[in-house]
Protein backbone atom coordinates (compact mmCIF):
# COMPACT_ATOMS: atom_id res chain seq x y z
CA UNK A 1 0.00 0.00 0.00
CA UNK A 2 2.61 2.35 0.92
CA UNK A 3 4.47 1.43 -2.85
CA UNK A 4 0.67 1.45 -4.21
CA UNK A 5 0.45 5.14 -2.98
CA UNK A 6 3.44 7.01 -2.31
CA UNK A 7 6.42 5.53 -5.05
CA UNK A 8 8.36 8.40 -5.73
CA UNK A 9 8.20 7.41 -9.81
CA UNK A 10 4.54 4.98 -9.78
CA UNK A 11 2.54 5.86 -6.57
CA UNK A 12 -0.87 6.77 -6.76
CA UNK A 13 -0.34 10.19 -4.13
CA UNK A 14 3.38 10.83 -5.66
CA UNK A 15 2.26 10.76 -9.60
CA UNK A 16 -0.89 9.81 -10.28
CA UNK A 17 -3.99 11.69 -8.70
CA UNK A 18 -5.23 13.99 -11.10
CA UNK A 19 -7.25 16.02 -8.47
CA UNK A 20 -9.83 15.59 -5.66
CA UNK A 21 -13.64 15.92 -5.87
CA UNK A 22 -15.71 15.70 -8.42
CA UNK A 23 -13.44 15.37 -11.37
CA UNK A 24 -11.41 13.20 -9.49
CA UNK A 25 -11.24 9.99 -8.21
CA UNK A 26 -12.88 10.42 -5.15
CA UNK A 27 -14.54 13.81 -3.24
CA UNK A 28 -14.24 14.80 0.65
CA UNK A 29 -16.01 16.40 2.56
CA UNK A 30 -14.05 19.58 1.85
CA UNK A 31 -14.59 19.73 -1.75
CA UNK A 32 -18.27 18.96 -1.44
CA UNK A 33 -19.01 22.62 0.10
CA UNK A 34 -17.44 25.44 2.21
CA UNK A 35 -19.25 24.22 5.49
CA UNK A 36 -15.85 22.58 6.43
CA UNK A 37 -13.68 25.25 6.29
CA UNK A 38 -16.43 27.82 8.10
CA UNK A 39 -16.40 24.86 10.89
CA UNK A 40 -12.42 24.35 11.03
CA UNK A 41 -12.30 28.44 11.06
CA UNK A 42 -14.67 29.28 13.89
CA UNK A 43 -12.61 25.96 15.51
CA UNK A 44 -9.69 28.03 14.96
CA UNK A 45 -11.29 31.45 16.52
CA UNK A 46 -12.36 28.89 19.32
CA UNK A 47 -8.94 27.66 20.30
CA UNK A 48 -6.93 31.22 19.76
CA UNK A 49 -9.47 32.50 22.50
CA UNK A 50 -7.74 29.99 24.58
CA UNK A 51 -4.39 30.32 23.34
CA UNK A 52 -4.32 34.27 22.08
CA UNK A 53 -0.67 34.29 21.33
CA UNK A 54 -0.46 31.50 18.57
CA UNK A 55 0.60 32.62 14.92
CA UNK A 56 0.29 29.88 12.77
CA UNK A 57 -1.80 27.38 11.27
CA UNK A 58 -0.99 23.80 9.42
CA UNK A 59 -2.90 21.92 7.33
CA UNK A 60 -1.58 18.52 6.88
CA UNK A 61 -2.72 16.66 3.69
CA UNK A 62 -4.25 19.37 1.50
CA UNK A 63 -5.95 17.96 -1.25
CA UNK A 64 -7.06 19.84 -4.45
CA UNK A 65 -6.56 23.08 -1.72
CA UNK A 66 -10.21 24.06 -1.41
CA UNK A 67 -9.94 23.33 2.15
CA UNK A 68 -7.19 25.76 2.86
CA UNK A 69 -9.50 28.05 0.63
CA UNK A 70 -12.72 28.20 2.53
CA UNK A 71 -10.92 28.05 5.84
CA UNK A 72 -8.94 31.41 5.24
CA UNK A 73 -12.23 33.05 3.72
CA UNK A 74 -14.03 32.31 6.74
CA UNK A 75 -11.50 33.83 9.41
CA UNK A 76 -12.03 36.87 7.16
CA UNK A 77 -9.39 39.43 6.77
CA UNK A 78 -8.82 40.75 9.96
CA UNK A 79 -8.15 37.19 12.13
CA UNK A 80 -6.80 36.27 8.74
CA UNK A 81 -4.16 38.53 9.31
CA UNK A 82 -2.90 37.58 12.44
CA UNK A 83 -1.76 34.03 11.26
CA UNK A 84 0.86 32.40 9.11
CA UNK A 85 -0.69 29.47 6.98
CA UNK A 86 0.92 26.28 6.44
CA UNK A 87 0.74 23.23 4.58
CA UNK A 88 2.57 19.90 4.64
CA UNK A 89 1.82 17.87 1.41
CA UNK A 90 3.67 15.16 -0.10
CA UNK A 91 2.29 14.83 -3.65
CA UNK A 92 3.84 16.87 -5.93
CA UNK A 93 0.76 16.78 -8.12
CA UNK A 94 -1.35 18.18 -5.84
CA UNK A 95 1.18 20.73 -4.32
CA UNK A 96 1.49 22.14 -7.65
CA UNK A 97 -2.58 22.43 -7.79
CA UNK A 98 -2.63 24.27 -4.44
CA UNK A 99 -0.12 26.55 -5.45
CA UNK A 100 -2.25 27.62 -8.27
CA UNK A 101 -5.61 28.16 -6.14
CA UNK A 102 -3.39 29.68 -2.94
CA UNK A 103 -0.39 31.47 -4.26
CA UNK A 104 1.93 33.33 -1.93
CA UNK A 105 -0.68 33.04 1.05
CA UNK A 106 0.84 29.95 2.20
CA UNK A 107 3.95 28.07 3.07
CA UNK A 108 4.76 24.66 1.85
CA UNK A 109 6.32 22.01 3.18
CA UNK A 110 6.81 18.15 2.79
CA UNK A 111 7.12 17.21 6.37
CA UNK A 112 5.80 18.56 9.71
CA UNK A 113 8.66 18.72 11.43
CA UNK A 114 9.59 21.40 8.86
CA UNK A 115 6.22 23.29 9.16
CA UNK A 116 6.61 23.21 13.46
CA UNK A 117 10.37 24.22 13.09
CA UNK A 118 9.18 27.48 11.59
CA UNK A 119 6.43 27.68 14.08
CA UNK A 120 8.55 27.02 16.49
CA UNK A 121 6.46 24.32 17.68
CA UNK A 122 3.05 26.42 18.06
CA UNK A 123 0.71 26.08 15.91
CA UNK A 124 -3.16 25.04 15.10
CA UNK A 125 -3.32 21.88 13.41
CA UNK A 126 -5.77 20.90 11.49
CA UNK A 127 -6.55 17.79 8.99
CA UNK A 128 -9.00 15.95 7.02
CA UNK A 129 -8.77 12.66 5.20
CA UNK A 130 -5.37 12.55 6.12
CA UNK A 131 -5.10 9.55 8.32
CA UNK A 132 -7.49 7.19 5.80
CA UNK A 133 -4.36 7.61 3.03
CA UNK A 134 -1.88 5.92 5.74
CA UNK A 135 -0.56 2.45 4.69
CA UNK A 136 -2.07 -0.05 7.02
CA UNK A 137 -1.47 -3.50 7.64
CA UNK A 138 -4.10 -6.06 6.72
CA UNK A 139 -4.27 -9.32 9.59
CA UNK A 140 -7.47 -12.12 9.93
CA UNK A 141 -8.31 -14.14 13.07
CA UNK A 142 -8.07 -17.81 12.84
CA UNK A 143 -10.56 -19.09 15.67
CA UNK A 144 -8.92 -22.44 15.25
CA UNK A 145 -5.47 -21.00 15.82
CA UNK A 146 -6.97 -18.62 18.38
CA UNK A 147 -4.22 -16.40 16.63
CA UNK A 148 -3.98 -12.70 14.09
CA UNK A 149 -2.57 -13.68 11.21
CA UNK A 150 -0.68 -10.64 8.61
CA UNK A 151 -2.26 -10.64 5.40
CA UNK A 152 0.25 -10.60 2.23
CA UNK A 153 -0.14 -10.16 -1.19
CA UNK A 154 -0.79 -11.80 -3.44
CA UNK A 155 -3.32 -13.37 -0.77
CA UNK A 156 -1.65 -15.40 1.92
CA UNK A 157 -1.52 -15.91 5.77
CA UNK A 158 1.68 -15.16 7.66
CA UNK A 159 2.77 -14.95 11.48
CA UNK A 160 3.02 -11.62 12.42
CA UNK A 161 5.91 -9.56 14.38
CA UNK A 162 3.96 -6.53 15.48
CA UNK A 163 3.78 -5.44 19.39
CA UNK A 164 -0.16 -6.58 20.38
CA UNK A 165 1.13 -3.87 22.94
CA UNK A 166 0.18 -0.96 21.08
CA UNK A 167 -3.04 -2.06 18.44
CA UNK A 168 -6.47 -2.91 20.31
CA UNK A 169 -6.95 -5.32 16.89
CA UNK A 170 -4.61 -8.22 18.08
CA UNK A 171 -5.25 -8.06 21.60
CA UNK A 172 -9.25 -8.95 20.89
CA UNK A 173 -10.05 -12.79 20.42
CA UNK A 174 -13.89 -12.63 20.49
CA UNK A 175 -14.10 -12.79 16.24
CA UNK A 176 -15.67 -15.23 14.26
CA UNK A 177 -13.24 -17.19 12.24
CA UNK A 178 -11.84 -15.30 9.41
CA UNK A 179 -12.57 -11.51 10.71
CA UNK A 180 -10.23 -9.33 8.50
CA UNK A 181 -9.09 -5.56 10.09
CA UNK A 182 -6.55 -2.92 9.24
CA UNK A 183 -3.67 -1.63 11.76
CA UNK A 184 -1.96 1.53 11.31
CA UNK A 185 1.76 1.65 12.61
CA UNK A 186 2.45 4.02 9.85
CA UNK A 187 0.29 6.35 11.63
CA UNK A 188 1.96 5.17 15.12
CA UNK A 189 5.24 5.95 13.42
CA UNK A 190 4.31 9.22 12.12
CA UNK A 191 3.13 10.27 15.13
CA UNK A 192 6.30 9.07 17.42
CA UNK A 193 8.72 11.05 15.30
CA UNK A 194 6.80 14.70 15.35
CA UNK A 195 5.38 15.11 18.52
CA UNK A 196 7.99 15.63 20.77
CA UNK A 197 8.22 18.75 18.38
CA UNK A 198 5.01 20.46 18.98
CA UNK A 199 4.73 22.52 22.38
CA UNK A 200 1.77 24.18 22.00
CA UNK A 201 -1.73 24.82 20.10
CA UNK A 202 -3.90 22.26 19.02
CA UNK A 203 -5.17 19.66 16.53
CA UNK A 204 -8.02 18.83 14.88
CA UNK A 205 -8.39 15.04 12.73
CA UNK A 206 -10.95 14.73 11.37
CA UNK A 207 -11.56 11.03 9.44
CA UNK A 208 -13.71 8.13 8.73
CA UNK A 209 -13.86 5.33 11.09
CA UNK A 210 -15.00 4.59 15.08
CA UNK A 211 -13.73 3.15 18.10
CA UNK A 212 -12.88 -0.50 18.32
CA UNK A 213 -14.40 -2.93 18.14
CA UNK A 214 -17.57 -1.83 16.71
CA UNK A 215 -15.70 -0.14 13.70
CA UNK A 216 -15.96 -4.05 12.44
CA UNK A 217 -19.35 -4.39 13.42
CA UNK A 218 -21.12 -6.37 10.08
CA UNK A 219 -18.34 -5.55 8.78
CA UNK A 220 -16.24 -9.73 8.32
CA UNK A 221 -13.87 -8.30 5.34
CA UNK A 222 -13.05 -5.39 7.18
CA UNK A 223 -12.70 -1.82 5.62
CA UNK A 224 -9.84 -1.78 2.98
CA UNK A 225 -10.84 -1.02 -0.29
CA UNK A 226 -9.98 1.29 -3.12
CA UNK A 227 -11.31 3.91 -5.12
CA UNK A 228 -11.59 4.60 -9.05
CA UNK A 229 -13.57 7.61 -10.60
CA UNK A 230 -15.74 7.32 -7.80
CA UNK A 231 -16.50 3.29 -7.69
CA UNK A 232 -15.48 1.61 -4.79
CA UNK A 233 -13.72 -1.54 -5.14
CA UNK A 234 -12.96 -4.14 -2.66
CA UNK A 235 -11.54 -7.85 -2.59
CA UNK A 236 -9.00 -8.79 -5.33
CA UNK A 237 -9.76 -5.29 -7.21
CA UNK A 238 -8.42 -3.36 -4.04
CA UNK A 239 -4.94 -4.97 -5.96
CA UNK A 240 -5.61 -4.70 -9.63
CA UNK A 241 -4.11 -1.04 -10.41
CA UNK A 242 -1.09 -0.41 -8.01
CA UNK A 243 -0.59 3.08 -8.46
CA UNK A 244 -3.32 4.13 -10.72
CA UNK A 245 -6.60 3.77 -7.55
CA UNK A 246 -6.19 5.77 -4.43
CA UNK A 247 -6.29 2.79 -1.41
CA UNK A 248 -8.13 3.23 2.13
CA UNK A 249 -9.03 2.10 5.25
CA UNK A 250 -11.07 3.64 8.45
CA UNK A 251 -9.43 4.86 11.25
CA UNK A 252 -9.04 2.32 14.81
CA UNK A 253 -9.50 5.66 16.77
CA UNK A 254 -9.44 3.30 20.08
CA UNK A 255 -5.94 3.55 18.70
CA UNK A 256 -5.23 7.04 17.57
CA UNK A 257 -6.21 8.03 20.71
CA UNK A 258 -4.26 5.94 22.62
CA UNK A 259 -0.83 6.91 20.29
CA UNK A 260 -1.26 10.32 20.87
CA UNK A 261 -1.92 9.86 24.88
CA UNK A 262 1.16 7.77 24.93
CA UNK A 263 3.19 10.52 23.06
CA UNK A 264 1.82 13.10 25.81
CA UNK A 265 -1.45 14.63 23.88
CA UNK A 266 -4.20 15.31 25.52
CA UNK A 267 -8.09 14.70 23.79
CA UNK A 268 -10.27 17.68 24.40
CA UNK A 269 -13.13 16.47 22.51
CA UNK A 270 -14.69 13.67 20.30
CA UNK A 271 -17.56 14.30 18.12
CA UNK A 272 -19.07 13.10 14.81
CA UNK A 273 -18.66 15.03 11.55
CA UNK A 274 -21.87 16.11 11.46
CA UNK A 275 -21.65 17.82 15.15
CA UNK A 276 -19.15 20.04 14.03
CA UNK A 277 -21.08 21.35 10.40
CA UNK A 278 -24.65 21.74 12.04
CA UNK A 279 -24.07 25.13 12.61
CA UNK A 280 -22.30 26.08 9.56
CA UNK A 281 -25.07 25.35 6.65
CA UNK A 282 -24.07 21.99 5.70
CA UNK A 283 -25.83 20.23 2.75
CA UNK A 284 -28.00 17.43 4.11
CA UNK A 285 -25.66 14.84 2.86
CA UNK A 286 -22.98 15.39 5.37
CA UNK A 287 -25.33 16.05 7.93
CA UNK A 288 -28.02 12.81 8.07
CA UNK A 289 -27.83 10.31 10.40
CA UNK A 290 -26.94 7.44 7.75
CA UNK A 291 -24.42 9.82 5.80
CA UNK A 292 -21.01 11.16 5.67
CA UNK A 293 -21.14 13.35 8.67
CA UNK A 294 -21.88 10.03 11.27
CA UNK A 295 -19.55 7.77 10.25
CA UNK A 296 -16.38 10.68 10.25
CA UNK A 297 -15.23 11.74 13.58
CA UNK A 298 -13.17 14.72 14.77
CA UNK A 299 -10.83 14.51 17.84
CA UNK A 300 -9.18 17.80 19.31
CA UNK A 301 -6.04 17.30 21.41
CA UNK A 302 -3.54 19.69 22.66
CA UNK A 303 0.27 19.13 23.55
CA UNK A 304 0.40 18.36 27.50
CA UNK A 305 1.49 22.05 28.05
CA UNK A 306 -1.55 23.19 26.79
CA UNK A 307 -3.64 21.31 28.58
C1 LIG B 1 -7.64 11.81 0.74
S1 LIG B 1 -6.73 13.25 0.39
C2 LIG B 1 -7.60 14.47 1.36
C3 LIG B 1 -7.39 15.87 0.86
C4 LIG B 1 -8.03 17.03 1.63
N1 LIG B 1 -7.64 17.04 3.03
C5 LIG B 1 -9.54 17.00 1.51
O1 LIG B 1 -10.21 16.82 2.52
O2 LIG B 1 -10.04 17.18 0.39
C6 LIG B 1 -5.22 12.95 1.30
C7 LIG B 1 -4.21 14.08 1.24
O3 LIG B 1 -3.13 13.82 2.13
C8 LIG B 1 -1.88 13.91 1.42
N2 LIG B 1 -0.94 13.05 2.16
C9 LIG B 1 -0.93 11.70 2.24
N3 LIG B 1 0.03 11.29 3.11
C10 LIG B 1 0.60 12.41 3.60
C11 LIG B 1 1.63 12.66 4.57
N4 LIG B 1 2.28 11.67 5.19
N5 LIG B 1 1.95 13.95 4.85
C12 LIG B 1 1.31 14.97 4.23
N6 LIG B 1 0.33 14.80 3.31
C13 LIG B 1 -0.01 13.54 3.00
C14 LIG B 1 -2.26 13.50 0.01
O4 LIG B 1 -1.31 13.87 -0.94
C15 LIG B 1 -3.59 14.27 -0.12
O5 LIG B 1 -3.38 15.65 -0.33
Amino acid sequence: MARALFDPERGYYTRHIQTVGARGDFSTSATLSPSLGAAIAAWIKAESRIQPRLRHVIEIGAGDGSLMHSVRKALGWWTRRRFTFHIVETSPVLREQQQKRLGSQVHWHTDIESALAQAQGHAFIYHNELLDAFPATLVQWSAAEQRWFEVWVPESLHPHEIDAAHYSVLRHTAFKDGQRCEMHPSIRDWLRNWTPQWKGGAMLSIDYGDEFPQLYHRRPHGTLRAYLLHQRLTGADIYANPGRQDITADINFTDYAAWLREFGATQITCHTLADLLRPHGAPPQLLDAEGAGSAFKCLVHRPQACA
